[in-house]
């Protein structure tokens, strides 16, 4: 797959309230789901086929444009901090299977040397994932990758491969999504901004700070 900015003026706009550390709680997490619901739109646009279709309005039988595949979406949430962007994609995609995935990073073993943060996994409960299936994976912050490694790991075992599938991030850092395509080179990485680096700690800079805790503290 290949990596793809969404460059959508809204979803830079949102991205930049979030980021502001005088964004509270509930502007931070209106701010996500409004970014979730305009990548859900990007999305549609860039990746789903439309087809024609006969309806009538109140006046007149005419030619109508309907976006295929709507029924055949599977979202991904990761714990905890995609809450508020899967519930703004589930507004691009109302009729979605979810799936749900508890996947943190032990923070006190810290980086180790290549780049990556060992994973506790708490709770996996997916859907089925079919041939015809869009499949996006959300989360976000995408920093080291690792994170999203061990997810995609639960997500595509044993699963037939989806017409599409995305890992969806609000802001990545380079390393991460090099982690990623690297070991998931069929996965698309959509992202709203490539940050310059990760700290010492492997929090992306400039980021926007702790994600989970800003929403849900
Ligand atoms: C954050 C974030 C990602 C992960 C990214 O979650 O929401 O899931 O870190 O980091 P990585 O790419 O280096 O793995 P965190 O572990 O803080 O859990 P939370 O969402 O429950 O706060």
């Amino acid at each position: 797959g290949d990596a793809h900015l969404i460059t959508h003026a809204m979803a830079k706009d949102t991205l930049s309230k979030i980021r502001d550390e005088n964004t509270e709680q509930v502007g931070f997490r209106k701010g996500l789901v409004k970014l979730g619901r305009i990548c859900g739109y990007e999305i549609i646009d860039g990746a789903m086929d439309t087809e024609y279709v006969s309806i009538n309005t109140p006046l007149t039988e005419t030619t109508g444009e309907r976006v295929k595949g709507l029924d055949n979406v599977v979202i991904i949430n990761v714990l905890r901090a995609a809450t508020p962007f899967v519930e703004g994609l589930l507004k691009a995609f109302p009729r979605a299977k979810q799936g749900v995935i508890s996947a943190g990073r032990n923070e006190d073993a810290g980086m180790n040397e290549n780049g990556e943060f060992p994973i506790t996994i708490d709770y996996v409960k997916l859907p089925e994932i079919t041939e015809k299936d869009t499949v996006i994976v959300a989360d976000p912050m995408l920093a080291t990758g690792s994170t999203m490694c061990a997810v995609l790991e639960e997500v595509l075992n044993e699963q037939p491969n989806p017409e599409n599938f995305f890992v969806l991030s609000a802001v990545s850092a380079p390393d991460g999504l090099l982690n990623v395509h690297e070991k998931f080179p069929e996965a698309d990485l959509l992202t709203v901004s490539i940050d310059d680096r990760l700290n010492d700690d492997g929090f992306i800079v400039p980021g926007l700070g702790d994600a989970g805790d800003r929403a849900f503290r």
